[in-house]
């Protein structure tokens, strides 16, 4: 416990306390972009409005490093957190050590948010987190740079490689020397279960394990998907990128050495910001298909705020996610650091819109995004991307071809969900 506690980086005390009887609550945040900056501006306000104190705990940027240290603070039963940002992922992995979060909302205000991330959250009909923020993969690209070279943004992945291959050759021959085709999160962690989740589906290969509990992943387009994927290493994309977050992804592309990027929405704003090298460049469109007969697939992601049963001051707790998730807050979000709102009417905003134009124009790629197979595999789901992570990466570091590791993967994902009963 002391250890794990040891490795939250930066505990900050925000608030005023009135003479009312006034709580102290810690809640954990992501720190991914503008995420603990905004974080921490949304509970010093609610700290301000309500009397309570408020800790901000910021935690790693590694969804899977994240999970580790929930998991080892929650078996313990610790009360030093009262608020946990938790991943779309893990409602089935942790919801019993969450209040149920239905009686105390409003039925309008469980109501304005999309529908379909409420079920994800609900477990044994219980609320378990409600939603704050939304996320789907999109692809990054120059405009200055696609323009310069008569290319368009691509449609499919082939496409992507050709044009990727021809402005990096460009731009290297005109000096530009540090320039790469196409960054993305190659690192064996959650983000590149996302990734190859979408390589895999636009291809018509479908999501790992279908919505039947059925093992799909060995199949003909899967496997094709992964090979090209594993072409570009080296290619289009620096070998580095097999220890690629987003975060370093972003870098790569914000200080202009990269034409294509696969990131979440949050990298616009940044990209944006006075300071960038790119600000201006940046165009945003749905993630390539797989060859003409695949679809456009961005991975869901997303992040929702939990209670925890062990917390002291529940009620304080319940406060503040309730003020965090509100529509005024999901739109300084939106605003500030593009964090895609989960409140349907924040896409007509006006000013959310101005911010990220792209909000309304992928619309749908947001509402359609393809989710993880994390309902159906439920407590099962972290060892079902674990496995799928760790074959995607031996294949893009050369270690093995898709056929032979996808193969092995389905039959490690069968003894584990014990032949397809999970
Ligand atoms: C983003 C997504 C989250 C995902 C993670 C992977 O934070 O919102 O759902 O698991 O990226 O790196």
């Amino acid at each position: 416990m002391r250890r794990a506690l040891a490795v939250l980086a930066a505990v900050v005390t925000v608030g005023i306390s009135h003479g009312a009887p006034a709580a102290e609550i810690s809640i954990s945040c992501g720190a991914v972009g503008q995420e603990l900056a905004l974080c921490r501006e949304g509970a010093e306000a609610w700290a301000k409005q309500s009397g309570h104190t408020v800790n901000i705990v910021s935690t790693p940027n590694s969804a899977t490093e994240r999970l580790a240290l929930y998991q080892q603070l929650l078996a313990a039963k610790a009360p030093d957190i009262d608020v946990f940002q938790i991943d779309v992922i893990w409602p089935g992995i942790l919801a019993k050590h969450f209040v149920d979060l239905k009686s105390h909302l409003g039925a309008d205000e469980v109501a304005a948010h999309f529908q379909p991330i409420i079920e994800n959250n609900t477990v044994a009909d219980r609320l378990v987190a409600v939603p704050w923020f939304t996320d789907a993969g999109v692809l990054y690209y120059r405009t200055d740079l696609l323009d310069k070279h008569g290319a368009s943004p691509p449609t499919t992945w082939q496409e992507l490689t050709e044009t990727a291959q021809k402005v990096q050759d460009a731009e290297r021959a005109a000096g530009n020397d540090k320039m790469w085709g196409f960054v993305w999160q190659g690192r064996a962690y959650e983000g590149l279960t996302c990734d190859a989740l979408e390589w895999i589906d636009s291809a018509g290969g479908g999501t790992i394990v279908d919505a039947d509990g059925k093992i799909t992943i060995n199949n003909p387009a899967a496997i094709a998907a992964i090979d090209l994927a594993a072409s570009w290493v080296g290619t289009i994309t620096p070998k580095g990128v097999l220890n690629y977050q987003e975060e370093e992804a972003r870098g790569v592309f914000q200080s202009g050495n990269a034409v294509f990027m696969r990131n979440w929405p949050y990298a616009w704003s940044l990209g944006n910001s006075a300071d960038s090298p790119v600000k201006g460049k940046i165009g945003v469109v749905a993630l390539p298909k797989g060859g003409a007969d695949g679809k456009n697939t961005g991975a869901l992601g997303g992040w929702q705020l939990a209670v925890s049963r062990y917390s002291p001051n529940a009620e304080a707790a319940i406060d503040l996610v309730r003020y965090l998730t509100s529509a005024e807050e999901q739109k300084r979000r939106a605003i500030q650091g593009s964090y895609n709102p989960t409140i349907s009417s924040l896409y007509q905003d006006p000013e959310v819109l101005d911010a990220n134009p792209f909000f309304g124009n992928l619309y749908d790629t947001f509402v359609n995004a393809v989710a993880r197979p994390s309902r159906v595999t439920g407590t099962k789901y972290n060892q079902v991307s674990n496995e799928f992570y760790n074959a995607v990466h031996s294949v893009l570091s050369g270690k093995e071809d898709a056929a032979s590791s996808l193969a092995d993967l389905e039959r490690t994902l069968t003894r584990i969900s014990r032949r397809g009963k999970w």
